[in-house]
């Protein structure tokens, strides 16, 4: 790779940021299409800081994450409508020092499932209460015949289900819910914790489709016990490779090359199963 004068700087910022796979993926997306620019891992606290930061220097697109996908909305000169509504921003878009910001999870989350069954007539079991189920909530909103949130804390479930106007209960009584797809945006069964489900194959009953939005491992235990109950699953990967390519569209305004990523991705990830 060649860095000169008029080599783009785009980056990651949230923390932690030590297993981030967004950087290999990205800088192989801007070499396969021969964009001169870097994209790195900027581990910060500061969100006022990397507005500065991306102003002055400029950086010309930030991926968001934990903890800041809905903090960053206030330091942001606009928000796309689609962020605005689930209130959270994971992409930023530098456009002659105006910082635009969008969400790219809902949309990856909905391509994800469509084409892998009939939403319209499926009830959805919304594993957590968090900012990613806000968009995979969102997201399904209108589309999925019935939506319930099984949360750890209640308060959260309550305040989301307020919002998307369903249905929410404790996580302990999700084997309870009759669903016919089941999607986990806990963290429970990431790496390195890699055995834990965060619910009971009692849960998986009624199922025919069970996705995670964990990546590593690629395999979770919930979708090893999914697989086994014969449902379809659809792994972590799948979503993330989905919002980094809308990511590296709204940037450059070219269609992501998909292989090419999904090739870093697997080279990135490595032997972790
Ligand atoms: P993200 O932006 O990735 O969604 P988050 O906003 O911190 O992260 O949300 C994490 C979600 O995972 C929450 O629903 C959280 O439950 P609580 O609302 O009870 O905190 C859930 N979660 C995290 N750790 C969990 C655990 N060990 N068991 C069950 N749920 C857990």
């Amino acid at each position: 790779m060649k860095i000169d004068a008029r080599t783009s700087l785009y980056g990651i910022m949230g923390k932690p940021l030590g297993h981030t796979l967004s950087p290999a993926v990205h800088n192989a997306a801007f070499a396969s299409c021969g964009i001169n620019a870097v994209y790195l891992a900027f581990e910060t606290l500061h969100p006022p800081g990397c507005r500065e930061a991306a102003r002055a220097l400029p950086i010309k697109g930030l991926s968001v994450t934990i903890p800041y996908k809905s903090r960053i909305l206030g330091h942001l000169d606009s928000v796309e409508a689609t962020a605005a509504e689930i209130g959270a921003v994971n992409t930023v878009a530098n456009r002659g020092g105006a910082l635009h910001g969008f969400n790219t999870d809902a949309g990856a989350a909905l391509k994800a499932l469509e084409g892998r069954m009939d939403l319209e007539r499926t009830s959805c079991l919304l594993l957590g209460a968090g900012g990613a189920a806000r968009a995979v909530g969102f997201a399904l909103r209108g589309r999925c015949a019935e939506i319930t949130i099984a949360n750890r804390t209640g308060d959260r479930a309550a305040e989301l289900a307020g919002a998307l106007g369903c249905r929410w209960t404790p996580l302990p009584d999700a084997a309870g819910v009759r669903a016919g797809l089941v999607i986990n945006t806990t963290p429970v069964g990431m790496h390195p914790e890699t055995g834990r489900s965060p619910v009971p194959v009692k849960a998986l009953e009624y199922a025919s489709v069970v996705m995670d939005i964990i990546y590593r491992p690629r395999r979770t235990a919930l979708l090893n016990l999914a697989e086994r109950v014969g449902c379809v699953t659809i792994a972590g990967e799948e979503m993330f490779l989905n919002q980094a390519a809308a990511q590296f569209s709204i940037w450059t305004g070219l269609e992501a090359p998909v292989l090419e990523m999904k090739t870093a991705f697997d080279q990135a990830v490595g032997g972790i199963k």
